[in-house]
């Protein structure tokens, strides 16, 4: 039986120790972090997030400024909020929650925020900086994913580590931190041909494809990490990962369970994001 990784647990300590740190904060300059929130269109998925940003700014003690714009906002009216909130003193981290209606260009967004202010790390800029292993930012759910494996003192060095999935936003930025973290390391996506060919050989697996049950216990070796950043609905409407839970944790040594493992991490590592956001600019001033 697997050891459960707590998403909860770790999470709502790391927030402790960020109200901690801005209380230190507000101290020292005299104004609280802030993170602007943008939302275009009403997607019901995106407006839970954006809520659940929000009451994770409240309760650390950060401002929080969100701005809900219709479906039909121009990208020219996009870009004209983010130059505002580029130059706001007040926002030290922007974020604008995706997905965009299609009328939007994402990428000329993303790359349309300040670097310095982007808590997502989706800037060419930020993407780059992790490249070469010198960031400020990394995206909330792979950074999120390194703290739980920290914190369950989960070793990474040496060992094969097998990513599937290859999105910008988890994919391809979580292999890159697990190189850093001395893994030898594997993409697997939708078309390499046998994934469980390559599974069965990884000590941590790291399953980001978006569908329900995908990663099986006889696709991971007995000792294997399992770390699940699926976010997916079963035929009964039930949450549910990437990993058929029942097998793979017999076989695995730790697993993320969902709801309550990944899940949990990635608005912490987005408020972890926005305070180093406004300790930087404030050193910069
Ligand atoms: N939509 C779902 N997850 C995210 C995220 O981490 N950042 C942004 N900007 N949008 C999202």
């Amino acid at each position: 039986m697997a050891v459960l990784i707590d998403g909860k647990a770790t999470s709502a300590k790391i927030r402790g120790g960020l109200a901690e740190k801005t209380i230190e904060f507000k101290k020292k300059y005299g104004y609280a972090p802030g993170l602007a929130v943008v939302i275009v269109g009403d997607d019901p998925a995106s407006k839970i997030y954006v809520r659940n940003k929000k009451k994770a700014c409240d309760e650390i003690g950060y401002n929080s400024f969100e701005y809900a714009l219709p479906a039909e906002t121009t990208e020219a009216e996009l870009l004209s909020l983010i130059d505002k909130l580029n130059k706001d003193k007040a926002v030290h981290g922007i974020l604008v929650q995706s997905p965009v209606p299609s009328h939007i260009d994402e990428k000329k967004i993303q790359a349309a925020i300040l670097p310095q202010k982007d808590v997502d790390a989706f800037h060419p800029v930020n993407v780059g900086k992790i490249m070469i292993g010198d960031y400020d930012f990394v995206p909330c759910t792979p950074a999120g994913i390194t703290e739980l494996l920290d914190e369950y003192g989960i070793e990474t060095c040496g060992k094969s580590c097998t990513v599937i999935g290859r999105s910008n936003i988890v994919g391809k930025p979580m292999a890159m931190l697990m190189l850093h973290k001395n893994s030898t390391v594997t993409i697997c996506h939708s078309k390499t041909p046998d994934v469980g060919a390559v599974t069965r050989n990884a000590d941590i697996v790291i399953a980001a494809v978006g569908k329900a049950g995908f990663l099986t216990g006889d696709m991971i070796k007995d000792g294997a990490v399992v770390i699940d950043v699926g976010m997916n609905r079963d035929a009964a409407g039930k949450l549910c990962g990437d990993a058929d839970f029942a097998s793979c944790e017999k076989k695995a040594s730790y697993i993320t369970p969902v709801p309550g493992g990944v899940g949990p991490m990635t608005i912490t590592m987005l408020m972890k994001n926005t305070l180093k956001a406004a300790e930087l600019l404030a050193e910069g001033e």
